[in-house]
């Protein structure tokens, strides 16, 4: 069903997949079948993966867990990976390049024509990361947004990962990643052939796998039907240029890029980690970004309830004010984002394992 949505019908090969626990396992497994298969082809022991700066974390932490290296490029004004800056950064080690269909800080799709377009000319993979938008954005294209393809059908697009459990209305725990061929999502796979314990196989990363999940999955989608997902995106699309427009007419704030319905900001005027504050306090949970510091949020259909946008609006306008008027109000963000841009990388990192061992202390 995943594949038959992201172009398998115009893709001229067979699109196969694995359904996985979560978009973050979903990247792992496909660039381990880059990594493996580029060992393979070339006897290359230190594959690249070139991926723009806002291409999600889960492509470092594939790159830590994997001994991959990964290199980060720019992106445009826009916010969209910078093209050029790819092409560039290819070199004979380059495994997979990677584009977001959209990224998670912006919202905003990678140009993937042009992206697929390169891969095909060198010779490499490129991974499309639609784990947020790979239930969104094959319905926006149908309701007439202007989507440029993203998907199988273009040929140079070789894996894509889209998480059920995001805008797929499945129970968290669940995800797909595709690929163009078989022989790909062998190289995924784990074996082991001299293990007392028999003869071993497994496709994915975890061992046991709760199959009540995938279950729950493929029911939430069958329960959806292409229907519901369209109409869910609709609203949720019509709710984010509300979302997109209100956010433009707030003095002091700036909405970054050209996005759909994940709609970042920023500001000139205040500090943007204490608006987030001010709206924790009102009970909104917005994300922060960094480099350049902005805040997003991202609308889900819960936020397309009749008065939600309003809500969200007029407690953005009064955050904004006060945040302007108590600079040095108390918060639980700002303070936090502010060191963190003082200190030195090491440091921070220790910071944030700090904060994960007080998180299970308790
Ligand atoms: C674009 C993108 N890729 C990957 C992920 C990672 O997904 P997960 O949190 O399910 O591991 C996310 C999560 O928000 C995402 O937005």
């Amino acid at each position: 069903m995943t594949a038959h949505m992201l172009g398998a019908e115009g893709a001229g090969d067979e699109i196969v997949g694995t359904v996985t626990s979560g978009g973050t396992e979903s990247i792992l497994l496909a660039m381990k079948a880059y990594r493996d298969r580029a060992r393979e082809r070339g006897g290359e022991s230190d594959p690249e993966v070139v991926a723009p700066a806002t291409a999600h974390a889960a492509f470092d932490k594939a790159a830590q867990y994997l001994g991959l290296t990964l290199v980060r490029t720019p992106v445009d004004d826009g916010y969209r990976a910078d093209v050029g800056a790819v092409r560039e950064a290819i070199t004979d080690r380059t495994a997979a390049i990677v584009g977001s269909a959209p990224s998670f800080p912006h919202g905003v799709v990678d140009p993937i024509p042009e992206l697929a377009e390169i891969a095909r000319e060198r010779g490499v993979a490129l991974h499309v990361d639609a784990c947020l938008g790979g239930f969104v954005l094959p319905w926006a294209e149908r309701l007439g947004y202007p989507v440029p393809p993203f998907d199988f059908r273009l040929p140079g697009v070789t894996s894509m990962s889209a998480d059920t459990h995001k805008y797929g209305y499945a129970p968290k725990g669940t995800s797909v990643v595709l690929y163009r061929d078989a022989d790909l999502r062998r190289h995924q796979y784990f074996t082991a052939t001299d293990w007392p314990g028999g003869l071993y196989f497994s496709p994915t990363m975890a061992g046991s796998r709760p199959g009540a999940l995938s279950a729950a999955c493929w029911a939430a989608m069958v329960a959806m039907g292409e229907e519901g997902y369209m109409e869910a995106a609709r609203a949720i699309l019509e709710t984010g240029a509300e979302v997109r427009a209100g956010i433009a007419e707030i003095p002091g704030l700036r909405v970054l890029g050209d996005p759909l319905w994940v709609i970042a900001f920023a500001s000139e005027e205040v500090d943007v980690y204490r608006v987030m504050d001010r709206m924790a306090e009102r009970g909104w949970s917005l994300n922060g970004l960094q480099r350049p510091p902005a805040a997003h949020f991202a609308v889900t259909l819960r936020h397309t309830q009749p008065g939600v946008v309003e809500r969200l609006l007029e407690d953005l306008r009064a955050a904004v004010a006060e945040a302007g008027a108590r600079p040095d109000g108390e918060g639980e963000l700002a303070p936090v984002y502010g060191m963190a841009a003082a200190l030195p990388e090491e440091a921070v990192r220790e910071l944030l394992g700090s904060f994960v061992d007080m998180l299970y202390r308790v």
